[in-house]
């Protein structure tokens, strides 16, 4: 298993820069390099219809920080991401992207994270985690969604697409979306936000899904007896 420094060290200037590969190197036909994706905007556009531009964002695993410019283009205008890839907070779209330096999404949240304002760590209103998960071992997955319960305030909304290892990845590849299958099923994914207090809001997530078929996303929050 890579260690998570190793892991860190694979988002890299290839893996932000060059057309995409799967796991073991062969190039997934049609993959656009990142910057090319029609993806952001869609996505940008689709999670402000549902859930407004107000409030705190946050987008977690950024990448360069493609998503949070197109947020800010669609009104946001508190919207900053977090990224584990010092090439790509080197290499950011624009300025004023990040918040804090290199940050491990299964750090959020935690005691000693880099992510506190005035001795509190911070929480937002809305959080995207775009297939990022998957790229993180079941255990630190774990920690990570226990981090990403922690960040997210009370009423908020987490926005998360996971390439499940059930999931059919044609339909990803046809949005413009690629990433790496996770090793954990949806069935997996639910009942481990279930258990630190999120579950799906099927409204919310058909209004995103449905327009572009994209069944890899979910919107979650809190249900009002567990604020
Ligand atoms: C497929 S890219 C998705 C990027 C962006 N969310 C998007 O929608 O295109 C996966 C991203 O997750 C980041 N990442 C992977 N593991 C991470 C972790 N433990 N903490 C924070 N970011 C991570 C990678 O550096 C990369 O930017």
């Amino acid at each position: 298993m890579a260690s998570a420094k190793e892991r860190q060290e694979w988002f890299d200037q290839d893996f932000f820069t060059q057309g995409r590969k799967d796991e073991r190197g062969r190039s997934i036909k049609g993959a656009k390099r990142d910057q090319d994706s029609p993806h952001y905007k869609f996505m940008a556009i689709a999670v402000t219809q549902v859930l407004g531009t107000e409030g705190s964002w946050l987008d977690i695993g950024c990448g360069m920080g493609w998503t949070v410019q197109h947020l800010r283009d669609c009104g946001v205008k508190n919207a900053e991401g977090v990224e584990i890839s010092q090439w790509a907070v080197d290499n950011a779209v624009c300025e004023g992207i990040y918040h804090g330096d290199v940050v491990r999404l299964h750090r959020l949240g935690h005691e000693n994270a880099n992510l506190k304002v005035s001795g509190e760590s911070k929480r937002w209103d809305r959080i995207l985690c775009d297939r990022v998960l998957g790229y993180l071992e079941p255990i630190d997955a774990g920690k990570a969604i226990k981090a990403l319960s922690l960040s997210l305030a009370p009423d908020g909304y987490l926005v998360c697409a996971i390439i499940c290892s059930d999931h059919k990845s044609e339909e990803v590849r046809r949005n413009g979306a690629w990433g790496r299958k996770s090793l954990r099923s949806k069935e997996w994914y639910v009942g481990k936000f279930r258990k630190n207090g999120l579950v799906v809001d099927e409204e919310k997530t058909r209004a995103i899904v449905e327009p572009r078929s994209w069944d890899c996303v979910w919107v979650l929050w809190r249900e009002e007896g567990a604020r």
